[in-house]
């Protein structure tokens, strides 16, 4: 059984994918939205909070924002504690619920199409349990230290954002060249799907070489993106979000101190 603890977009991101596989309960302050995915998931269970959480001997998925750390009380000792907080550091949550096992979990938006990927780490006596979960919302990737899940965010966690900028600036392009909107985001969102097993497959720069003909399109088009250093950019665009994540994790590790103060 694996307790799901709120009912927001990353919870019932979770909750369709893992239903079948596992005998699902979500416990969460909204009776309306839990009435809402009784009536679309029969089989699982929902439970209002009221009072102290029992996570006695359970896996947890902890799915609610962290300022929930600071209103929510638990009791018991969970058996894993996986927690898809971000910015909330395993001694954060050590310090707020007891649990034998304590996992970050970074999934992304895409988790709603199961397609997320998602990174992990913690520890290692639950990294099989925990792959093996989260690998039912797309693909994992474990990483061996807290700072690494801070980069795989920066990457992943985030990226959804940064391609979403490129989309765009495609699809603009599409509509300045003379396409319809509509037609342009179709053909964008397809270049993007067959990107996918690509990359998995190919380095960039075999696929980059095999797209490029002499003197042609796509080789005129590089040199634009060069010209404005894509490249640069992109990758100062994940440095700068790791630097902010470091940065969160601060923020909240002196706010939870002052408030033990
Ligand atoms: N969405 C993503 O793509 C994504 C990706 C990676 C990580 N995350 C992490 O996932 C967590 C949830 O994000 P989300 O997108 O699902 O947010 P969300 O849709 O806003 O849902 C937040 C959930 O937390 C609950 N909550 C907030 N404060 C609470 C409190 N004081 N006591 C009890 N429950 C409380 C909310 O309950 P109410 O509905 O009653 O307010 C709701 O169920 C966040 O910590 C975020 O960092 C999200």
């Amino acid at each position: 059984m694996i307790t799901i603890v709120g009912s927001g977009n990353m919870a019932k991101a979770l909750i369709s994918p893992l239903k079948d596989g596992y005998d699902l309960e979500v416990i969460a302050r909204d009776t309306s939205v839990l009435s809402e995915l009784k009536l679309k998931y029969p089989v699982i269970t929902t439970t209002k909070i009221d009072g102290k959480i029992d996570i006695d001997g359970k896996d947890i998925i902890l799915s609610t924002k962290q300022q929930a750390l600071e209103s929510l009380q638990f009791k018991g000792v969970a058996n894993v504690l996986y927690s898809v907080l971000a910015g909330t550091t395993i001694d954060i949550l050590r310090q707020n619920i007891k649990a034998k096992n304590y996992i970050r979990v970074m999934p992304n938006v895409s988790a709603k199409y199961q397609k997320s990927m998602t990174t992990l780490t913690g520890d290692m006596a639950a990294q099989n349990d925990a792959v093996k979960l989260f690998d039912n919302i797309g693909q994992t990737v474990w990483v061996d230290s807290e700072d690494k899940l801070d980069i795989a965010t920066a990457i992943a966690g985030s990226g959804p954002a940064y391609l979403a900028i490129v989309a765009q600036g495609l699809i603009d392009g599409g509509v300045n060249c003379g396409l319809s909107r509509a037609q342009s985001r179709q053909i964008v969102a397809g270049l993007f799907d067959g990107f996918s097993p690509l990359i998995a497959q190919t380095l960039p720069q075999d696929i980059k070489d095999e797209a490029t003909s002499p003197n042609g399109t796509t080789v005129a088009g590089c040199e634009v993106m060069e010209r404005y250093s894509i490249q640069e950019c992109m990758s100062q665009t994940v440095a700068t979000a790791y630097e902010r994540a470091k940065a969160i994790k601060d923020e909240n590790k002196n706010k939870q101190t002052k408030d033990k103060i």
